[in-house]
This record gives C-alpha cells, structure tokens and sequence, in this order.
C-alpha cells in the first residue's frame, strides 16, 4: 500500500540492516554508484530494493514507490513489460547460451541494420561500457590513431574514466589519449583537433545531454570528423529509443560512423550494441572484441521484444507526454513556491533532473532535504526522472501532489535558515568528487 501524506514516517530499518551486512561484504555496497546509498540521503531513504513492477519499486522494508529513476534508464516499456517477459520466458525454455552463433543474433543485427538507414553492420555486447570501449577500438585500428575526444559519461572502462576524478587505477599514459571537449562548442572541438592533428582516431560523444545541441552544432561536428579522418562515434546509450526511434539520427539528421545503444534496447535485461558504417565495422574482423556472453540470447530476445513493441505503439510519444507533464508540473511548483533561485529543471520530457543550488554549499544539502522529504510520500525522488510508459497520469499526480507539500516545506525551512536541522539522514554525495 502506498503511504498516503506523511502522517506515518516510513521504516527503513530492514534497509539499513542489510547495508550493514552489506559493508562486510561488498565494497561500496552497490554494483552501481548512482543506485547506491550515496545517493540517497542515508538513514532517512531506502538503500535495497526488493521487488519492482510497472512503474513501481518495493524497499526491503515493504515500502511501495514511484520509480523514476527507473534503473538508470533502461526500463523504458516499465518493469516486467509482458512482452518482454514473454520473449525472455520463451528463450529460457530453448536455451539461453549456445556454443555456436545464433540465428537471433543475426536476425537482431540484420533488424538494427534495417532500424537504423546509417548502420550496414552491427556487433553487440552486454553493457553500455562494452558498446563504446568497443566503438573506440574499432575507431583506432581503423585509423592507426590513439587520440580520441570525448564529450559526456562512457563507462567504466580506463580509456573514458581516465579523464573523470574516479580515474584512480588507470595509467597515466591511458589517461593521456583521451581528451575531453565542452558540448556545444564546436570551435573548441576544431582547436583539438588542429592541435592533434592527425592524431585523433575518434570524436565520441552523447549527440544530446540536457540540452539540445545548437542549430547545426551537430552537423559542424560531423563535417570536423570527417575532414580530420576521426571515426564519429554516438553514444546514444541514453539518448536511443528515448528522443526518438532511430536516435540523434532520427531526431537531428546527423549520421555517425558508428552509435553505440544499451539501456532501452532491453529493456532491463543486459545487451548493447554498436551500429555503423561497413567501412569501419569491418575491422571488427580483425579486433579483439569477443567474450563469453556477447550473443547471450536473453538480451538479443528481449532486444526484439522492445522493437516490436515499438514498431507497434506509441511508446516515445506516451513517455514524452508523461515527462512533458511532470517538468511542467514541476515548474508550476518552483513559480508557486517562490523557490526559482534555488531549483530549477533541466532535460527533456524522457529524462530530466532536478537541480538544486544556493543552499548555503553546493545545492546537495538542498537536494537531499527534497529527497527525503519526497520519499516519505513514497516518491523514488533521486532528483531525475526517466519516465517510462507504465507511468501514467495518476503516477504525474500523485508525484506532483507530494512535490507540492515537499516544495512548500523546503521554501520555509529555507526561509528561517533551517534546512540542515530539517535533514535526518546524511547528505548525500557526488558519485564523481574531487580526490
Ligand atoms: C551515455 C552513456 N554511455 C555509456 C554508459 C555506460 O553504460 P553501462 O553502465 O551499461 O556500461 C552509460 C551509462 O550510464 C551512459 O549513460
């Protein structure tokens, strides 16, 4: 039953026992950094899940929520879609792991190729990491280059998170062939390419972050790539199958050499892929870009089972609509609430987040206060959200209904200088600190 108001606190005791055990067993308590306690405002907000269905997320303690953040954005049909399942049922009952290529996987691929009028070839991985640690090899042996510039969050593979403050344990020399560029920008993208000149094997970026690019920054971009002969790489990781279809591409009319897709391709079971041109995909012959589970036929099934939904209905324009509401809904608030110089919203229907600053520190005093004030109104509130189409209009409400009472109590907790006394639990962190 999900917890009407805030008249009955809710119990994180289970959830705090099992972080308990957790500290004893796996280090940083989480797969995942962004899913871990960090992030939550810690003693005052649930840290294991147990159980999720629809749009809706169970804690260890049986508190019931409304799941925005939504795995980190895979979920787009929702949790459990039954389609999905339906096509992951069907697989487990003919095998899931074979010692010969399948049939599914070229069927899959010869489907992405079709999906996407750029791609000619497609290869596919388990994560999102393994999609565009993929991308950059190819792009180096196809060019014989090391340099690559970067622009937004790759994965957890050295040669990305070299150049964020988590870069503890890769070398300075991998460090070193990565470069990050500002988005939107693309006079500092030409100076780094001049300044490296041919020595830039790949330019990979997110096509769109939270804000949409400049008219024809995309395309500047494109035409840097190809007169500096840097492979173009799309991490469409997050931006795929939610800003449209088929993509940056579908929505900009810009075509990358080579786009890297996780996350929604399957829904919540693991699978990604990289898409591109023949030119360069073929020196996935020659690459080593091969494991134990690349093919796995629970992730190729449920790959197809999204495709076909989406063929059939209008899932983009349902989810835009449900996100559309929220962020309207949520700027409604903030002008009501007098709160503008302290919260604002930025993204796009499909994925946006919450923004909170001028707290007295960096906005996370703030936004932890918000969390767990939300929480209480069984609001999943890690700040974002990534709708997804089991959200519906009484998920929209209710949501807002709580950041209604939520926002009210933060403006007069600010008002009287009372914020830090508001916080029961710790506040929450930064996933990328300064060392
Ligand atoms: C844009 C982008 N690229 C790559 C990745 C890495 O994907 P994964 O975490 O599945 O390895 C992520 C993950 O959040 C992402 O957002």
């Amino acid at each position: 039953m999900m917890r009407q108001g805030h008249n009955m606190p809710p119990v994180y005791a289970q959830s705090l026992e099992l972080l308990q055990r957790a500290e004893r067993a796996i280090p940083a308590q989480t797969q995942t950094f962004s899913k871990g306690w960090t992030q939550y405002p810690r003693g005052a907000a649930p840290v294991f899940a147990v159980r999720a269905e629809g749009g809706h997320l169970w804690d260890a303690d049986g508190n019931e929520y409304i799941d925005w953040p939504m795995a980190l954005g895979p979920l787009l049909l929702g949790h459990n879609h039954p389609a999905v399942n339906l096509a992951v049922r069907r697989q487990l009952d003919d095998g899931i792991a074979f010692s010969l290529p399948t049939k599914g996987e070229l069927e899959l691929a010869e489907r992405l190729i079709e999906w996407f009028p750029y791609a000619e070839r497609a290869r596919f991985g388990k994560n999102g990491s393994d999609a565009t640690s993929g991308a950059v090899r190819a792009a180096r042996a196809a060019t014989g280059r090391d340099i690559v510039l970067c622009c937004g969050y790759h994965g957890w593979q050295d040669w990305f998170i070299g150049t964020t403050t988590r870069n503890a344990g890769v070398p300075r020399a991998v460090r070193e062939l990565t470069i990050a560029f500002p988005y939107n920008d693309a006079d500092r993208l030409a100076q780094l390419l001049e300044q490296h000149r041919g020595a830039v094997a790949a330019i990979i970026m997110e096509p769109m972050g939270l804000i949409e690019p400049k008219s024809g920054y995309l395309e500047q971009v494109r035409a840097l790539a190809t007169a500096h002969g840097a492979i173009l790489i799309f991490d469409e990781c997050w931006t795929g199958f939610r800003i449209h279809r088929q993509g940056a591409f579908g929505k900009f009319g810009v075509a990358p050499d080579l786009a890297c897709f996780g996350k929604a391709l399957g829904n919540g079971v693991p699978i990604s892929v990289i898409v591109g041109r023949a030119a360069v995909m073929e020196v996935f012959n020659e690459i080593f870009f091969s494991f134990t589970f690349g093919g796995d036929m629970l992730g190729i099934a449920a790959a197809g089972a999204v495709l076909d939904v989406l063929q059939r209905e209008p899932v983009l324009e349902d989810v835009a609509a449900i996100g559309s509401q929220l962020v309207a809904g949520i700027q409604k608030l903030i002008t009501t609430h007098e709160l503008g110089d302290h919260i604002s919203v930025a993204g796009y229907s499909a994925r946006h987040f919450i923004l909170f600053r001028n707290d007295g520190a960096d906005g996370l005093l703030l936004k932890s206060v918000f969390q767990q004030e939300a929480l209480r109104g069984g609001i999943l509130a890690a700040g974002w959200h990534a709708p997804s189409w089991a959200h519906n209009g009484d998920d929209v409400d209710r949501t807002l209904a709580v950041y209604d009472q939520v926002f009210s109590r933060l403006r007069s907790w600010i008002s009287q200088g009372r914020l830090a006394d508001a916080l029961k639990g710790d506040r929450v962190l930064p996933v990328f600190r300064a060392p």
